[in-house]
Protein backbone atom coordinates (compact mmCIF):
# COMPACT_ATOMS: atom_id res chain seq x y z
CA UNK A 1 0.00 0.00 0.00
CA UNK A 2 1.48 3.46 -0.53
CA UNK A 3 2.02 5.55 1.93
CA UNK A 4 2.57 8.52 -0.13
CA UNK A 5 0.73 11.87 1.30
CA UNK A 6 0.89 9.95 5.06
CA UNK A 7 1.30 12.64 7.63
CA UNK A 8 4.11 9.92 9.24
CA UNK A 9 7.46 10.96 8.80
CA UNK A 10 9.82 8.84 6.92
CA UNK A 11 13.53 8.29 7.63
CA UNK A 12 15.54 6.25 5.52
CA UNK A 13 18.60 4.46 6.70
CA UNK A 14 21.95 3.41 4.73
CA UNK A 15 23.37 0.14 5.27
CA UNK A 16 19.63 -0.24 7.46
CA UNK A 17 20.30 -4.17 7.32
CA UNK A 18 23.03 -4.74 9.35
CA UNK A 19 25.04 -3.42 12.46
CA UNK A 20 24.76 0.39 13.52
CA UNK A 21 22.26 0.55 10.55
CA UNK A 22 19.56 -1.80 11.75
CA UNK A 23 19.76 -0.13 15.34
CA UNK A 24 19.14 3.23 14.11
CA UNK A 25 16.03 1.20 12.07
CA UNK A 26 14.56 0.02 15.24
CA UNK A 27 15.09 3.05 17.19
CA UNK A 28 13.87 5.20 14.74
CA UNK A 29 10.72 3.00 14.15
CA UNK A 30 10.82 2.99 17.87
CA UNK A 31 10.29 7.19 17.80
CA UNK A 32 7.29 6.80 15.24
CA UNK A 33 9.19 6.92 11.74
CA UNK A 34 8.07 5.07 8.54
CA UNK A 35 11.28 3.18 7.99
CA UNK A 36 13.40 2.60 4.81
CA UNK A 37 15.60 0.08 5.63
CA UNK A 38 18.58 0.54 2.50
CA UNK A 39 20.96 -2.33 1.98
CA UNK A 40 22.80 -3.14 -1.09
CA UNK A 41 23.98 -7.26 0.13
CA UNK A 42 21.90 -7.56 3.62
CA UNK A 43 18.91 -8.35 1.43
CA UNK A 44 17.77 -11.35 3.87
CA UNK A 45 18.40 -9.65 7.09
CA UNK A 46 16.61 -6.25 6.04
CA UNK A 47 13.54 -7.63 5.09
CA UNK A 48 13.68 -9.56 8.44
CA UNK A 49 14.30 -6.24 10.08
CA UNK A 50 11.73 -4.19 8.10
CA UNK A 51 9.03 -6.88 8.61
CA UNK A 52 9.82 -6.69 12.31
CA UNK A 53 9.12 -2.89 12.40
CA UNK A 54 5.69 -1.50 11.48
CA UNK A 55 5.04 -0.06 8.35
CA UNK A 56 9.04 -0.33 7.02
CA UNK A 57 10.41 -0.96 3.90
CA UNK A 58 13.31 -2.12 1.95
CA UNK A 59 15.03 0.09 -1.01
CA UNK A 60 18.30 -1.60 -2.61
CA UNK A 61 21.15 0.62 -3.91
CA UNK A 62 24.82 -0.13 -4.94
CA UNK A 63 25.95 3.67 -3.35
CA UNK A 64 29.27 3.49 -5.63
CA UNK A 65 26.47 3.26 -8.43
CA UNK A 66 25.24 6.77 -9.41
CA UNK A 67 22.30 4.89 -11.05
CA UNK A 68 21.15 2.99 -8.55
CA UNK A 69 20.83 5.67 -6.41
CA UNK A 70 18.35 7.16 -9.13
CA UNK A 71 16.68 4.51 -8.91
CA UNK A 72 16.06 4.49 -5.18
CA UNK A 73 15.46 8.13 -5.12
CA UNK A 74 12.47 7.45 -7.39
CA UNK A 75 11.58 3.94 -5.57
CA UNK A 76 11.44 6.40 -2.54
CA UNK A 77 8.94 8.79 -4.09
CA UNK A 78 6.37 5.60 -5.27
CA UNK A 79 6.63 4.03 -1.78
CA UNK A 80 6.61 6.90 0.69
CA UNK A 81 6.62 10.56 -0.86
CA UNK A 82 9.02 11.76 1.85
CA UNK A 83 12.12 11.40 3.50
CA UNK A 84 12.19 13.37 6.36
CA UNK A 85 15.55 12.29 8.11
CA UNK A 86 18.26 10.76 6.08
CA UNK A 87 20.93 8.76 8.09
CA UNK A 88 24.24 8.05 5.91
CA UNK A 89 25.22 5.15 7.94
CA UNK A 90 27.14 2.41 5.10
CA UNK A 91 30.53 2.87 4.74
CA UNK A 92 33.51 0.27 3.80
CA UNK A 93 36.28 -0.49 4.69
CA UNK A 94 39.55 -2.48 3.96
CA UNK A 95 41.97 -3.20 6.50
CA UNK A 96 45.69 -2.97 4.88
CA UNK A 97 48.86 -1.02 5.48
CA UNK A 98 49.80 1.71 2.98
CA UNK A 99 52.14 0.29 0.74
CA UNK A 100 49.43 -3.13 0.01
CA UNK A 101 46.24 -1.30 -0.14
CA UNK A 102 45.66 -1.14 -3.62
CA UNK A 103 44.20 1.49 -5.84
CA UNK A 104 40.61 -0.33 -6.17
CA UNK A 105 40.43 -1.06 -2.22
CA UNK A 106 40.96 3.23 -2.21
CA UNK A 107 38.30 3.22 -5.09
CA UNK A 108 35.47 0.94 -3.39
CA UNK A 109 35.91 3.31 -0.14
CA UNK A 110 35.82 6.40 -1.67
CA UNK A 111 33.20 4.93 -3.90
CA UNK A 112 30.72 4.75 -0.81
CA UNK A 113 31.67 8.60 0.16
CA UNK A 114 30.92 9.89 -3.76
CA UNK A 115 27.17 8.24 -3.52
CA UNK A 116 26.80 9.66 0.06
CA UNK A 117 27.11 12.85 -0.79
CA UNK A 118 25.19 12.03 -4.51
CA UNK A 119 22.35 10.21 -2.38
CA UNK A 120 22.32 13.43 0.38
CA UNK A 121 21.74 15.63 -2.59
CA UNK A 122 19.51 13.78 -4.42
CA UNK A 123 17.40 13.18 -1.06
CA UNK A 124 17.78 17.08 -0.34
CA UNK A 125 16.37 18.25 -4.07
CA UNK A 126 13.60 15.70 -3.93
CA UNK A 127 11.73 15.90 -0.88
CA UNK A 128 13.49 18.53 1.91
CA UNK A 129 14.05 21.01 0.27
CA UNK A 130 10.21 21.11 -1.13
CA UNK A 131 9.57 20.15 2.66
CA UNK A 132 11.26 22.53 4.13
CA UNK A 133 12.41 20.28 6.86
CA UNK A 134 15.20 17.79 7.09
CA UNK A 135 17.28 15.96 9.48
CA UNK A 136 20.79 14.53 7.93
CA UNK A 137 22.79 12.25 10.65
CA UNK A 138 26.20 11.01 9.03
CA UNK A 139 27.85 8.40 11.00
CA UNK A 140 31.36 9.25 10.63
CA UNK A 141 34.16 7.56 13.06
CA UNK A 142 36.28 8.34 15.45
CA UNK A 143 39.40 7.33 13.07
CA UNK A 144 38.38 10.15 11.49
CA UNK A 145 39.49 12.01 14.26
CA UNK A 146 42.39 10.01 16.11
CA UNK A 147 43.87 8.26 12.39
CA UNK A 148 44.22 4.73 12.27
CA UNK A 149 47.22 2.68 10.82
CA UNK A 150 46.15 0.14 8.63
CA UNK A 151 43.26 1.97 7.15
CA UNK A 152 44.15 5.62 5.68
CA UNK A 153 41.52 5.53 3.12
CA UNK A 154 39.03 4.96 5.69
CA UNK A 155 40.61 7.63 7.74
CA UNK A 156 40.12 9.88 4.86
CA UNK A 157 36.65 9.10 4.05
CA UNK A 158 35.29 9.59 7.70
CA UNK A 159 37.59 13.25 8.23
CA UNK A 160 35.79 13.90 4.97
CA UNK A 161 32.77 12.78 5.87
CA UNK A 162 32.33 14.99 9.20
CA UNK A 163 34.14 18.02 6.81
CA UNK A 164 30.78 17.71 4.57
CA UNK A 165 28.55 17.70 7.72
CA UNK A 166 29.93 21.28 8.56
CA UNK A 167 29.96 22.51 5.60
CA UNK A 168 26.16 21.05 4.35
CA UNK A 169 24.95 22.45 7.35
CA UNK A 170 26.39 26.07 6.70
CA UNK A 171 25.13 25.82 3.11
CA UNK A 172 21.76 24.85 3.96
CA UNK A 173 21.57 28.39 6.48
CA UNK A 174 18.43 29.45 7.35
CA UNK A 175 16.69 26.17 6.68
CA UNK A 176 15.21 23.65 9.38
CA UNK A 177 17.04 20.98 7.74
CA UNK A 178 19.81 20.14 10.13
CA UNK A 179 22.66 17.92 9.62
CA UNK A 180 25.14 16.60 12.22
CA UNK A 181 27.01 13.60 12.46
CA UNK A 182 27.38 10.93 15.16
CA UNK A 183 30.89 9.65 15.15
CA UNK A 184 30.98 6.23 17.37
CA UNK A 185 34.05 4.46 18.69
CA UNK A 186 34.69 0.73 18.90
CA UNK A 187 31.18 -1.02 18.07
CA UNK A 188 30.56 -4.55 18.13
CA UNK A 189 29.61 -5.20 14.78
CA UNK A 190 30.30 -7.00 11.86
CA UNK A 191 33.02 -4.79 10.78
CA UNK A 192 35.40 -5.21 13.89
CA UNK A 193 34.41 -8.64 14.42
CA UNK A 194 36.97 -9.71 11.87
CA UNK A 195 40.07 -8.06 13.98
CA UNK A 196 42.19 -10.06 15.53
CA UNK A 197 41.50 -10.59 19.02
CA UNK A 198 44.47 -8.74 20.50
CA UNK A 199 43.73 -5.81 18.44
CA UNK A 200 40.13 -5.66 19.65
CA UNK A 201 41.67 -6.17 23.81
CA UNK A 202 44.56 -3.27 22.98
CA UNK A 203 41.88 -1.13 21.46
CA UNK A 204 39.32 -1.63 24.74
CA UNK A 205 42.45 -1.08 27.05
CA UNK A 206 42.49 2.57 25.84
CA UNK A 207 38.74 2.95 26.30
CA UNK A 208 37.87 4.70 29.51
CA UNK A 209 34.37 2.44 29.79
CA UNK A 210 36.49 -0.72 29.53
CA UNK A 211 34.16 -2.30 26.57
CA UNK A 212 33.21 -2.23 23.12
CA UNK A 213 29.91 -0.12 22.50
CA UNK A 214 26.65 -1.88 21.09
CA UNK A 215 25.23 -0.79 18.04
CA UNK A 216 22.04 0.85 20.31
CA UNK A 217 24.37 3.17 21.95
CA UNK A 218 25.03 4.80 18.70
CA UNK A 219 21.11 4.42 17.37
CA UNK A 220 20.17 6.03 20.76
CA UNK A 221 22.08 9.34 19.84
CA UNK A 222 20.90 9.23 16.10
CA UNK A 223 17.10 8.98 17.24
CA UNK A 224 17.75 12.01 19.77
CA UNK A 225 19.22 13.97 16.94
CA UNK A 226 16.63 13.10 14.02
CA UNK A 227 13.92 13.88 16.56
CA UNK A 228 14.58 16.55 19.85
CA UNK A 229 17.95 17.82 18.97
CA UNK A 230 16.43 21.28 17.23
CA UNK A 231 19.74 23.64 18.19
CA UNK A 232 22.07 21.08 17.38
CA UNK A 233 23.70 21.68 13.91
CA UNK A 234 27.08 20.55 11.82
CA UNK A 235 28.50 19.19 14.80
CA UNK A 236 29.93 15.65 15.91
CA UNK A 237 28.96 14.19 18.55
CA UNK A 238 31.73 11.31 19.60
CA UNK A 239 29.83 8.22 21.08
CA UNK A 240 32.99 6.15 22.07
CA UNK A 241 33.06 5.16 25.91
CA UNK A 242 35.82 8.05 26.72
CA UNK A 243 38.32 6.58 24.42
CA UNK A 244 38.46 10.46 22.30
CA UNK A 245 36.27 13.56 23.29
CA UNK A 246 36.44 15.71 19.75
N1 LIG B 1 31.68 -0.88 14.14
C1 LIG B 1 32.43 0.12 14.50
O1 LIG B 1 33.27 0.02 15.43
C2 LIG B 1 32.33 1.44 13.81
C3 LIG B 1 33.06 2.50 14.32
C4 LIG B 1 32.98 3.73 13.73
C5 LIG B 1 32.17 3.92 12.63
N2 LIG B 1 31.47 2.88 12.12
C6 LIG B 1 30.63 3.15 10.95
O2 LIG B 1 29.31 2.74 11.22
C7 LIG B 1 28.66 2.42 9.98
C8 LIG B 1 28.00 1.07 10.12
O3 LIG B 1 29.01 0.09 10.29
P1 LIG B 1 28.79 -1.27 11.10
O4 LIG B 1 29.81 -1.30 12.15
O5 LIG B 1 27.35 -1.42 11.46
O6 LIG B 1 29.27 -2.34 10.03
P2 LIG B 1 28.47 -3.17 8.93
O7 LIG B 1 27.46 -4.03 9.58
O8 LIG B 1 29.55 -3.79 8.10
O9 LIG B 1 27.71 -2.05 8.09
C9 LIG B 1 28.17 -1.47 6.91
C10 LIG B 1 26.95 -1.21 6.06
O10 LIG B 1 27.36 -0.45 4.90
C11 LIG B 1 26.66 -0.96 3.78
N3 LIG B 1 27.47 -0.79 2.57
C12 LIG B 1 28.78 -1.06 2.39
N4 LIG B 1 29.15 -0.81 1.12
C13 LIG B 1 28.03 -0.35 0.49
C14 LIG B 1 27.76 0.07 -0.85
N5 LIG B 1 28.70 0.09 -1.81
N6 LIG B 1 26.50 0.46 -1.15
C15 LIG B 1 25.54 0.44 -0.21
N7 LIG B 1 25.72 0.06 1.07
C16 LIG B 1 26.97 -0.34 1.41
C17 LIG B 1 26.48 -2.45 4.05
O11 LIG B 1 25.34 -2.91 3.34
P3 LIG B 1 25.17 -4.47 2.89
O12 LIG B 1 25.57 -5.30 4.08
O13 LIG B 1 23.73 -4.57 2.54
O14 LIG B 1 26.07 -4.67 1.73
C18 LIG B 1 26.31 -2.50 5.56
O15 LIG B 1 24.95 -2.50 5.92
C19 LIG B 1 29.75 2.48 8.91
O16 LIG B 1 29.72 3.71 8.23
C20 LIG B 1 31.02 2.38 9.72
O17 LIG B 1 32.11 2.96 9.04
C21 LIG B 1 31.53 1.64 12.69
Amino acid sequence: MSETGSEQKVALVTGGGTGIGGACCAALAAEGFRVGVHYRSSESSARELADSLEGAFTVRADLTLAEDIDALVVQLKEVAGRVDVLVNNAGYNVNAPMLSMKLDDYDAIFGVARGTWYLTKQILRRFMLRKKFGRVINVSSVVGHTGNPGQIPYTMVKAGLDAFTKSLAQELAGRDILVNSVAPGFIDTEMTDELPDEVKQSIIARIPQQRMGRPEEIADVVAWLATRASYVNGSVIHVNGGLFGG
